[in-house]
């Protein structure tokens, strides 16, 4: 583990190293660049958790495709969702009309924040629309999604690292570790 300041104080064990993300982003990469082909999918990118991972996807991605960022958030510094999706574009909007629109997600956790991004995307009249995230908790999920494209099923734990936060900390590191419980429950 490289001597980042006071991560053996916060991290409890590394859940994925930097190797088991960089392998398992090539092949996400490689799926994407076959069932695509022939067309020119937008990576739609939730800010802030999903920038280190769109990064490294759009890097093994070998068909043209576009990348765009919205924010979406219900969590904010909180370790419990406000219930509500805050969805903002940059000036302008989004125009994602008649797109193949893939979105980038750093972890799927109750479903709540990608079934909203969901809708929008398909009200602004998106041709098509799934779901690519990096990390995903199925036994945290409260509302019902497709997710076509998903890295790594990990088991209901405070994780963080490769673009993950707690307190908009710990985003830099480029493995995933478990946070320990005394410092998100303090
Ligand atoms: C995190 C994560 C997802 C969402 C998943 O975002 O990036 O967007 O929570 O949770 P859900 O499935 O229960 O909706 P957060 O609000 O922490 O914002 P961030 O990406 O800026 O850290």
């Amino acid at each position: 583990m490289k001597d980042f300041e006071n991560v053996n104080s916060v991290i409890e064990r590394v859940l994925l190293t930097e190797e088991q993300i960089r392998d398992k982003v090539t092949e996400i990469g490689a799926r994407i660049s076959d069932e695509y082909k022939g067309r020119e999918p937008l990576m739609l990118c939730i800010l802030s958790g999903s920038f280190m991972f769109a990064s490294d996807l759009m890097r093994a991605i070998t068909i043209p495709v576009g990348i765009s960022f919205i924010y979406a958030s219900s969590y904010g510094d909180a370790s419990v969702s406000s219930g509500e999706v805050d969805i903002r574009t940059g000036k302008g909007g989004l125009d994602v009309s008649g797109r193949d629109v893939i979105i980038v997600e750093d972890i799927v956790d109750t479903g709540r924040t990608l079934t909203a991004v969901k809708k929008y995307l398909e009200d602004k009249g998106a041709k098509s629309v799934e779901i690519c995230t990096f990390l995903d908790k199925p036994e945290r999920r409260v509302f019902p999604l497709d997710v076509k494209y998903m890295c790594f099923d990990i088991p209901n734990e405070f994780v963080v690292g490769y673009g993950l936060d707690y307190a908009y900390k710990y985003r830099q590191l480029p493995f995933v570790g478990v946070l320990k419980p005394e410092i998100y429950t303090k």
